[in-house]
């Protein structure tokens, strides 16, 4: 008999679990879609920490969703790279990968060992490629100082693209956070090579004296600050988007997203917001799955409505255009017209708030066949 809300499934996607597929899933497609033909070798899809691949009930989970993606160019385009220690998930994952094997034309591999083991080979194998590498441990992951070489292999050289998304986990930086504050370091080595340094026991400290046995907040600034030094580390625009079990919960964990190219950050905020607009429905199915909705249209789990999102876009486009008279394509610009909103808007709304400022009269717009190259100037 079903039981509780997974209806008896052992086996059946968590919601947080749904915002991170949902947006791993519509970025991939992107990113596949834009640079399957960008270089003679084939791009390189990683799935460091893929787990079984697909759940119970079929719901297609990293490793699979990467896998669709694949298959959606052409036949041997693009290699899939999955890595899985665990024997059971290995099994359970092979056998789905198997169903791919002759539409990906063999570009397809799965490893059963751990990511640390596999990490040079992975790094060698995909030079001169483009690569995703998505990294979902369930705690900790490699050290900043491999995702920094990572980062940096072509040195200041941008191409091939690389690009980082990473499960940043609140249950390993909450639980050692706890530890350091108690005054055991069981597990600080870990987290100490994560973030590349001690910093964060300092983060841990000064939030301590206002939060004290609290470590929800310095979770909060201890994924920002990773994000940042990655960003200063490697010069790439980093990100970390909170991922939450329900609406009103604190984060779980973070996705950190690295990148250096401003296509790839464009098409990341709209994957973001498309992703959390999903995730709302979804989770008022979950919660209230025998009321009328509750959920507020305007609701968003950043906080922000989206009429608010659309006042910061306005606000950034004006203090923007009073130093530049031009700003275009828009998609070179991200973090200036998103600045305090990212994440929130995708970029049809976007447009639609720049064709709303147009029609005031408060800016010129230039449109083009896609959103992210339109381009903004001053009112003639
Ligand atoms: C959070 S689950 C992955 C979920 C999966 N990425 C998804 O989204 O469906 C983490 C997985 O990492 C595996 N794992 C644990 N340690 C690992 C390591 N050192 N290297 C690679 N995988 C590891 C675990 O066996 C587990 O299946």
């Amino acid at each position: 008999m079903a039981t509780g809300t997974t209806g008896g499934l052992l086996n059946a996607e968590p919601l947080q679990s749904y915002l991170k597929h949902q947006l791993l899933r519509r970025y991939i497609i992107q990113f596949v879609q834009k640079l399957a033909h960008g270089t003679d070798d084939p791009l390189t899809l990683v799935d460091g920490y893929a787990g079984n691949g697909r759940y119970d009930d079929g719901t297609p989970a990293s490793a699979e969703l990467l896998l669709q993606a694949a298959v959606r160019s052409l036949p041997g385009r693009v290699r899939v790279v999955m890595v899985e220690p665990d024997p059971e998930s290995f099994g359970r994952l092979h056998e789905v990968a198997e169903e791919y094997r002759e539409p990906l034309s063999g570009q397809l591999e799965v490893l059963g060992t751990r990511i640390e083991q596999a990490w040079d080979r992975l790094v060698s194998d995909a030079a001169g490629r483009h690569v995703f590498m998505f990294l979902d441990p369930c705690g900790g992951t490699l050290s900043m100082d491999q995702l920094v070489s990572f980062l940096n292999r072509n040195g200041r050289r941008r191409y091939p693209r690389t690009e980082l998304l990473i499960n940043f986990s609140g249950f390993l930086v909450r639980r050692v956070s706890g530890q350091h504050a108690a005054g055991y370091e069981l597990r600080a080595s870990v987290l100490t090579d994560m973030c590349g340094g001690t910093w964060w026991k300092d983060l841990v400290d000064e939030d301590q004296v206002e939060h004290p046995n609290s470590y929800e907040n310095s979770f909060t600034m201890i994924s920002a600050e990773y994000a940042r030094q990655l960003n200063q580390r490697t010069g790439y625009a980093t990100v970390a988007m909170p991922v939450r079990a329900r609406a009103r919960n604190q984060p779980v964990f973070y996705m950190v997203f690295a990148t250096a190219n401003p296509v790839g950050l464009w098409a990341f905020n709209d994957a973001a917001a498309r992703a959390q607009q999903d995730w709302l429905v979804q989770e008022d199915l979950v919660t209230s799955p025998n009321q009328p909705s509750l959920l507020d249209p305007d609701e968003t789990v950043l906080g922000m409505s989206k009429d608010e999102a659309r006042q910061v876009v306005h606000g950034n486009v004006l203090q923007m255009l009073s130093k530049t008279p031009r700003i275009g394509p828009v998609r070179d610009h991200t973090f200036g017209l998103l600045d305090g909103a990212f994440g929130l808007l995708n970029e049809t709304e976007i447009r639609a708030e720049l064709k709303a400022m147009r029609a005031d009269g408060l800016i010129g717009l230039q449109t083009a066949a896609r959103a992210g190259q339109d381009v903004i100037t001053r009112p003639s």
